[in-house]
């Protein structure tokens, strides 16, 4: 007899083996199936129907609204309007930290796409970036980064199925991030994310993004300059004055950089969730809490849920401060978690 109905009458989920529980689980399948695009039965379980299960924890068949198919690999509760994850997919993502250093395997296919790639001196990884938008949206949906640099959001787009827009001021990243999938080349604007609500885009789902760390860059010295400059890498993003890593003022930089998320609420649906990926800095021996201002000046906006806190645990650690005084090698990120209510 093909199982169609599971329940968890211990710790394990197991089949139910009644007859007639069997057959009722099977109409309620076939009424889901014919209503899947009503219920955005995500495609990895319409893909496999004639594998899908009905779940309900009590076994009660009239409230049960999770399918699976695998019961190792968790249920799908049809109520989910965040992602298509089941259960046990989902609460992998919810830990507050992460340990991520970048992947050998992003580059060498970024280098691929353009061997000027690695001129842009702080990108992300989209596979770091595909678990984010695998979490907060459905495949189909749009995702807007407004600070595109080389394409990493778009890249984690067309990997998860999702279709990226965005914006990105430099046209030499900008020319690297179209070519990501043809089908986002007009989807990404060389222009300034502060005009992100006036390009036309549609209504977004999801946005993550990674806006310059104030004017870090600009005053970078040491390893990192002379590393790059010796290969002739950019060490700065431009010399544009509408450029936010060329701000020298600091309350200046988080008002600019809190605009651009303030006209991304004219073009986010209500209930989306943003992701920004920033840091706190440093700037001649002084401490900015630059991580912790941002957050603090778009909850006024946006509803601050919380954060997950990125760690690099493969970068060398330089002797700050010794022998007087405490100063950290800061190798974590705060990526925030904002939602529109
Ligand atoms: C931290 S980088 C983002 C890199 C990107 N996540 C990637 O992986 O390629 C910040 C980007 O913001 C861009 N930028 C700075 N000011 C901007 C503005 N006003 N409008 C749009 N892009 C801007 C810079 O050129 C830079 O590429």
């Amino acid at each position: 007899m093909q199982i169609f109905f599971y329940h968890k009458p211990n710790r394990l989920v197991e089949p139910v083996t009644d007859k007639s529980a069997n057959k009722k689980a099977k109409d309620i399948l076939d009424d889901f199936y014919q209503n899947r695009v009503k219920l955005k039965i995500p495609s990895k379980f319409i893909e496999n129907w004639g594998k899908v299960a009905l779940y309900h924890p009590k076994g009660d068949l009239d409230k049960a609204n999770s399918i699976l198919i695998e019961p190792e690999n968790g249920a799908y509760n049809l109520k989910n309007n965040i992602n298509d994850l089941t259960g046990k997919e989902w609460i992998k993502f919810t830990c507050s930290w992460f340990i991520f250093n970048a992947l050998k395997e992003d580059i060498k296919q970024e280098k691929a796409l353009d061997p000027n790639s690695e001129t842009h001196p702080a990108t992300y990884s989209p596979t770091m970036i595909s678990d984010f938008i695998s979490f907060f949206t459905k495949k189909g949906d749009n995702v807007l980064d407004p600070f595109m640099g080389i394409g990493s959001t778009a890249e984690a787009c067309k990997r998860t199925g999702r279709v990226a827009y965005g914006t990105e001021l430099n046209p030499k990243y900008h020319s690297i991030a179209i070519r990501r999938e043809e089908r986002f080349e007009k989807n990404i604007v060389n222009g300034d994310a502060k005009l992100i609500d006036t390009f036309g885009f549609p209504m977004i789902d999801f946005s993550i993004s990674s806006p310059p760390y104030w004017d870090i860059l600009n005053r970078s010295t040491g390893e990192f300059k002379k590393v790059r400059d010796k290969k002739q890498l950019d060490t700065k993003y431009s010399e544009h004055n509408l450029d936010l890593g060329n701000i020298d003022d600091y309350d200046e930089f988080i008002k600019s950089c809190a605009e651009v998320y303030v006209k991304l609420y004219n073009i986010l649906r209500k209930g989306a969730h943003i992701v920004i990926i920033i840091k706190n800095v440093k700037k001649d021996g002084k401490f900015y809490p630059l991580a912790w201002d941002l957050a603090k000046e778009l909850s006024s906006l946006y509803e601050l849920r919380d954060e997950k806190i990125w760690i690099q645990d493969k970068i060398g650690l330089a002797p700050y401060g010794y022998p007087f005084s405490w100063t950290s090698n800061i190798l974590h990120h705060y990526c925030l978690i904002l939602k529109k209510v």
